[in-house]
């Protein structure tokens, strides 16, 4: 596969490599995509309905069902190839994934930003309670009311649609973009921003830009090597090359 070759050869002279994921990292453990397929949870479930203030405003009781699906879909998932050899070789991973598949490849927490929260605590929904808690992944707890200030319900800690990116992990992915020299974009439809414009902010700067993804559709244009395939067969042999 030559582009896989000239891939490697580029990976082989970076010396800052970042890797940008999506829900793609995670299908090959068994955790299903938003977008790209009609197995996706966007085309079976309405996201507004999900994953938005106004949606567990009206509906908590579903929501959190559905997180608890999620939850609980993870408990008995594991790392595939993908996440162990980012882990490995080190390399730090903006994430906009909320499982924690990475970590338990070994990832350290220093070499990992979750731009859309984790899945794996829950805090209050009122922003002006700090109430926060990790919950258990096979065992999560039902919809209800905040333990601490009793006023608001308890959700998972993520970022639902029209909601701020945290701050400090937003920071910390715009600082290690412009200090890239190789940006690895994998399994991300990039249709969400502001995260998916830390591909464009790579590119800008002229930052080689290499893209792993079954399927990459918007991402045709933005890639300076586009590797169409699946996650855990690509990343392994294409991280082979790096230097350590
Ligand atoms: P999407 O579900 O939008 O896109 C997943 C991408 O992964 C698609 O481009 C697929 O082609 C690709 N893919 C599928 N299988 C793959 C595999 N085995 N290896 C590599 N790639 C594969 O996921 P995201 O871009 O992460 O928001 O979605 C962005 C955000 O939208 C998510 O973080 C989530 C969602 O609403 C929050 O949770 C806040």
């Amino acid at each position: 596969m030559k582009t896989l070759t000239h891939a490697q050869n580029l990976i082989a002279n970076s010396l800052n490599i970042v890797a940008f994921t999506g829900a793609g990292l995670s299908a090959e453990s068994g955790i299903s995509t938003f977008r790209g397929s009609k197995d996706s949870e966007w085309s079976r479930f309405d996201p507004m309905r999900l994953a938005s203030q106004q949606g567990f405003s009206e509906d908590p009781e579903t929501v959190i069902r559905w997180y608890n699906d999620r939850r609980r879909q993870l408990s008995t998932a594991t790392p595939n190839p993908a996440h162990i050899a980012l882990a490995d070789q080190g390399i730090f991973t903006i994430t906009q994934n909320v499982d924690n598949l990475l970590e338990r490849a070994g990832c350290q927490p220093e070499h990992i930003v979750h731009l859309h929260g984790e899945i794996n605590a829950d805090r209050c929904n009122n922003s002006q309670c700090d109430f926060y808690e990790a919950v258990t992944l096979d065992k999560p707890p039902p919809l209800r009311r905040c333990p601490q200030c009793q006023s608001s319900y308890c959700r998972p800690s993520v970022v639902w649609f029209g909601e701020p990116l945290p701050q400090t992990a937003w920071a910390i992915a715009e600082q290690k973009v412009l200090t890239c020299d190789c940006l690895l974009v994998v399994g991300t439809s990039a249709t969400v921003y502001p995260a998916a414009s830390l591909i464009e902010l790579a590119a800008n700067r002229n930052a080689r830009v290499i893209v792993i993804d079954p399927a990459p559709k918007a991402l045709e244009d933005k890639a300076d090597i586009l590797l169409t395939g699946a996650a855990a067969s690509l990343l392994p042999r294409l991280l082979e090359t790096k230097r350590i």
